[in-house]
């Protein structure tokens, strides 16, 4: 029997370790699963614990309004320190690239427990873009034991610097796992605003934005951009789920707040949120996870950053890195609007990053590693 502890703190983080959690819960014969929340993200990371229905062991509840770095990782440090001694695990388990998966990181090393990193080795090589989130990942490698890489690329990434190939379990990314277990053919939006748009007859793009390195300037000019599509376009729609960040709220409200045709809504439960991704046009996002999952469902992805450490989308033809800029991303929008050609061509499905069987190979890889396995798991081919 091995102890492992799951730790995490934000809704990406969560996404992509419910499978995982969920996973490890059904090998109770041999393994006892904890978990750990930071919840540097509160309600955002509730709505998914109550979403896969998984009640955490530890709730650190380190989230503060306008929280900075230092807060974040000194909370979670001296938190998981606690935890740590308490349930001594066999292995901790971290996801990605925030702060809280570098303070896990981190605390475990302090007190020599193993640590296995989920989503490791993606990397864009610039160390200020995506700031922190590079350097967070970068870091959790190298105090790794265990990299659970989602793709060859990623292992590639690992190999370059350095990490020992026997340490290197290529996995897919547990975001797929999570996606077709959630998408679902002919959904029903609980939502009134929802479920009053016309998906038949608009064209919907949807939309997030929270990345640190945008807030302020960058954002303002992704806002003014989207303003001047939608009122090129009367056949479009903007759906907006706004980021608990009042940095980011404040800006959106002033600069596209009250326009028609433009929802601002409360962040989605992950449910709804991956069938509106099913049903809208087109995606525009500086987030990380959606540059995997649209992809899959076949919808183009605007990239509103000027760097991507998942750039397989980008060479399967789904994503285009757009950068910030107010012509920019004018400019790409709408060339997916007037020329269907190229539109198509966005929209062909891809998987590059899973095929929903990403947990199961961390599990596998885990109960090998502990000798409660024969055999390694097969590797995803990406
Ligand atoms: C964090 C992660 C980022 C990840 C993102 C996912 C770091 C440094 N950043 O960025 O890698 O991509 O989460 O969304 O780890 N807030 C709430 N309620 C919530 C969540 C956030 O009110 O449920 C507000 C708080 O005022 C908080 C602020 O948002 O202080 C920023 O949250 P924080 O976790 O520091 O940064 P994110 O931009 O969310
Ligand atoms: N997501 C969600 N509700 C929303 C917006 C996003 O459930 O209103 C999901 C999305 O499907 C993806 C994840 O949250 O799985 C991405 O989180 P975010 O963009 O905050 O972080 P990142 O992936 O950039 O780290």
């Amino acid at each position: 029997m091995i102890k492992v502890l799951a730790v995490f703190g934000t809704r990406p983080e969560a996404i992509k370790m419910a499978p995982l959690v969920k996973e490890l819960g059904r090998h109770r014969d041999r393994i006892l699963c904890r978990v750990a929340v930071t919840a540097q993200h509160r309600e955002m990371l509730d709505q998914v614990l109550q979403l896969f229905d998984i009640t955490p062991d530890y709730d650190l509840d380190i989230m503060r309004p306008g929280q900075s770095l230092f807060d974040i990782t000194t909370r979670a440090l001296g938190g998981l320190k606690e935890v740590l001694l308490a349930e001594k695990p066999d292995l901790t388990l971290v996801h990605g690239d925030t702060t809280t998966t570098f303070a896990a990181a981190l605390a475990a090393y302090y007190l020599q427990v193993p640590v296995g990193h989920v989503e490791a080795g993606l990397r864009t090589g610039n160390r200020y873009s995506p700031f922190p989130e590079e350097m967070n990942r970068h870091l959790t490698g190298v105090l790794a034991d265990l990299h659970f890489a989602p793709t060859p690329k990623a292992r590639q990434n690992l190999i370059r610097e350095g990490v020992p190939g026997e340490n290197i379990y290529v996995t897919g990314n547990t975001v797929i796992d999570a996606l077709l277990a959630t998408v679902k053919k002919d959904y029903h939006f609980a939502d009134p605003v929802l479920n009053r748009v016309d998906f038949e007859n608009r064209r919907v793009l949807l939309v997030t934005t929270h990345r640190r390195e945008n807030l302020g300037g960058p954002m303002r000019d992704i806002y003014l951009a989207l303003r001047e599509v939608v009122e090129m376009y009367p056949d479009v729609e903007i759906v907006f789920p706004v980021h608990k960040n009042p940095a980011v709220r404040n800006v959106v409200a002033e600069v596209i707040g009250g326009l028609d045709r433009v929802h601002l809504i409360e962040p989605l439960d992950y449910d709804p949120f991956v069938n509106l991704m099913q049903k809208c046009f087109l995606v525009l996002t500086d987030s990380g996870g959606m540059q995997e999952e649209a992809p899959s469902l076949g919808k183009p992805v605007l990239v509103l950053r000027n760097t991507t450490e998942r750039p397989e989308a980008v060479d399967a033809g789904t994503v285009v890195l757009v950068g910030t800029g107010r012509e920019d991303v004018c400019r790409e929008t709408r060339k997916l609007l007037d020329d269907p050609v190229h539109y198509r061509k966005m929209s062909e499905a891809a998987n590059p990053y899973g095929d929903g069987r990403a947990s199961r190979r961390i599990v596998q890889a885990i109960l090998h590693r502990y000798g409660l396995e024969k055999d390694p798991p097969g590797e995803f081919a990406g």
